[in-house]
């Protein structure tokens, strides 16, 4: 076996060498004549003259030695649906759906927006996307009208792909009423809306723009589309993640980077092999569903379960803590993501449901995407007896950063670490105000990467690479390095510990959320003034936001049942804008916020005092009885 610290020291000192080999752990129809060209910093292009598709390498390629086994488990314990796809069953859904887009007018560098429920469509519509080289760009279901009238703008999609409705805990959740409200506030027009149907509710027609999928499906049954070749660099899809502004970015990916490092990520750190099972439990609007449930396992040749559910909800519908490991049992699961929130959620379940299965073929749990804390890593590692794997990355990133890549070689974990940098990353902790590298252990800086940044990470913002720059790049004095906005420190082994995030992002069990976002919601409510949005930590989201809001005419909030309808008006608001996943878990009305003389709002003192901690130096405050009524209205929450 290689020892890691060469492994990686080659991914760092020898990238060319290092990621050629990787590249063979894929199919390439024209084979690359560079591998990194890193002649214009920060962009980097990797593969170049190489032609491949990310299709072909998830879907056609098994085709020959594992046609007949499972490809696509699609369950939900909403709906009490179990469905198996094989490869080849895959591959012709897939081309159905490829056909259907093209039929609508989808052609190689069209954006299609997917905006569905965890369904097995869903998939389809994705990989249908990248057979045929159009850009997927797909939006969380959970998101409601406002943040997707945003995106829709953005992408500008040719088509968008929909269904009726999602379900959550036996709730349904009407989708395609969201859709037209959506289409109703954004100034782009899609030529057309492609609907699954799940009978789940109602759904009214808009005559000459929505079609439904049964229709399109069966016009296109024996649908032959080959997939379309396509220059490594080509722009696989975009997903949207929050920042420090209102506007959400665009992550944009390429195509043969990405698959070359979901390749090289299933097999050096998810140790995924081809005909075994892997179940993510994250959703395809995230960036873990794109790479682990839908791209990463299947490129392997492994098995992906899709699952729509809660975790503690069997498929009769009734109360079951154990479902999931029901399905590590049934189809013999060897790598399962997750994240730390729904681990938590399952610690308050009956612990004898651990025991209850046989879990044997589990080699090991993935948690990303927050902070792992130790009670809840010690209570998983010890139910569960295999090895926890907390790993750290980004929906920029597109695969882990931070982690422990056991199939290279065998290292033990740490708790509250994600581990180590992983190959082709460069990792280095920066001061925040001199940019110098801290070097000694223990000491808190800024992560960021150096450049080149890996194959699969993200190539800039969508249509907008000045942004790309100007955000990520030029934060840190001095040098031209990406920053993660997130505070970090590394011990004297060299493993790292995040300690949050340096911007305005929060991050509500696991859902990564910009406060700017949720201000800018909240501020077009007619009696709101001013309002600042901070995340509180908390025992089982991690951290939940909390609302400070000035009203226009201070009085009302005096009388206690005013204050309580304005709090649900405000929540409601919150809702319909951009979804429950971003609504505060409390509203809290005072008659002015911290600022800075200069009138910066004083985020971080209101976090602090939410949290019980000390607000830090104070002397540049403005109005010091504004933190107090902070700091009132959390002693009486
Ligand atoms: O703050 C870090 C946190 O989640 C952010 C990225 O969220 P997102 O773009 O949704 O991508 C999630 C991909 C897994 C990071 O900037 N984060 C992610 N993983 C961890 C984490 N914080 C602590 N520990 C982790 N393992």
């Amino acid at each position: 076996m290689t020892s890691y610290v060469d492994f990686y020291r080659q991914s760092i000192d020898q990238p060319d060498t290092f990621w050629a080999e990787q590249a063979r752990l894929i199919d390439w129809h024209k084979p690359f004549d560079r591998v990194c060209n890193h002649d214009r910093p920060p962009f980097v292009n990797w593969f170049e003259g190489g032609q491949t598709n990310l299709c072909h390498n998830a879907v056609d390629r098994h085709l020959a030695d594992r046609a007949d086994q499972a490809a696509l488990i699609a369950v939900s314990t909403e709906t009490g649906t179990e469905k198996i796809y094989t490869f080849k069953e895959l591959q012709v859904e897939v081309q159905r759906m490829a056909a259907s887009l093209k039929a609508l007018g989808v052609k190689k560098g069209d954006r299609v927006l997917i905006y569905m429920p965890m369904i097995a469509e869903a998939a389809f519509a994705m990989l249908a996307c990248a057979r045929i080289g159009a850009i997927h760009c797909v939006v969380f279901g959970g998101f409601a009208s406002g943040s997707l009238a945003s995106r829709i703008d953005d992408a500008t999609p040719k088509v968008i792909v929909s269904a009726d409705a999602g379900s959550r805990g036996g709730r349904v959740v009407a989708y395609k009423p969201l859709l037209d409200e959506a289409l109703r506030l954004s100034g782009h027009r899609p030529e057309a809306v492609l609907l699954a149907d799940r009978k789940l509710a109602p759904m009214a027609l808009v005559a000459g723009r929505d079609r439904l999928w049964t229709e399109l499906r069966e016009q296109h049954l024996d649908a032959q589309v080959p997939c379309e070749w396509l220059d490594s660099t080509a722009i696989s899809y975009t997903i949207y993640t929050s920042g420090t502004t209102g506007k959400p970015k665009g992550v944009q990916r390429d195509t043969g980077g990405y698959a070359v490092a979901l390749a090289a990520s299933m097999k050096h750190i998810f140790d995924g092999r081809a005909g075994e099972t892997y179940f993510s439990t994250s959703d395809i609007g995230w960036v873990v569903g794109h790479s682990y449930i839908v791209y990463g396992p299947l490129i392997a040749g492994m098995a992906t379960i899709m699952y729509e559910g809660l975790p503690t909800q069997g498929m009769d519908g009734q109360p079951n803590g154990g479902i999931w490991w029901s399905l590590v049992e049934k189809y013999k699961v060897t790598a399962m993501f997750s994240a730390p929130t729904a681990v938590r959620v399952l610690k308050k379940q009956d612990p004898a449901l651990l025991r209850k299965y046989d879990l044997s073929s589990l080699r090991a749990l993935f948690l990303a995407g927050e902070p792992l804390d130790e009670p809840t890593a010690r209570w998983i590692s010890e139910g569960l007896n295999v090895p926890i794997i907390d790993n750290y990355w980004q929906t920029e990133s597109g695969w882990p950063i931070l982690a422990i890549a056991n199939a290279v070689e065998k290292k033990p974990s740490k708790f509250g670490s994600p581990g180590i940098p992983m190959y082709g990353y460069n990792v280095k902790l920066l001061h925040e105000s001199t940019g110098e590298e801290l070097t000694k252990p223990g000491e808190k800086g800024v992560v960021v990467l150096e450049g080149p940044t890996p194959p699969g990470f993200m190539q800039t913002i969508w249509q907008d690479d000045e942004r790309y720059v100007e955000t990520y790049w030029k934060t840190l004095p001095g040098r031209m390095v990406y920053s993660t906005f997130d505070w970090g420190i590394r011990d004297a082994d060299g493993y790292y510990f995040i300690l949050g995030r340096t911007d305005d992002v929060i991050n509500v069990a696991g859902h990564r959320l910009g406060t700017r976002e949720i201000e800018e919601s909240i501020s077009g409510h007619a009696l709101v003034a001013e309002v600042a949005v901070v995340g509180m930590a908390d025992t089982l989201k991690g951290q939940v936001a909390m609302a400070f809001v000035v009203l226009k005419d201070a009085a009302l909030a005096q009388d206690a049942a005013a204050a309580l309808k304005l709090e649900g008006e405000i929540m409601k608001r919150v809702d319909t804008d951009l979804g429950a996943v971003a609504r505060p878990a409390r509203v809290r009305f005072v008659t002015a916020l911290p600022k800075t003389r200069s009138g910066k709002l004083l985020r971080r003192a209101i976090q602090a005092v939410c949290e019980g901690r000390d607000a830090g130096d104070l002397t540049t405050m403005d109005d010091p009885t504004a933190l107090q009524q902070i700091r009132d209205q959390v002693a009486a929450a």
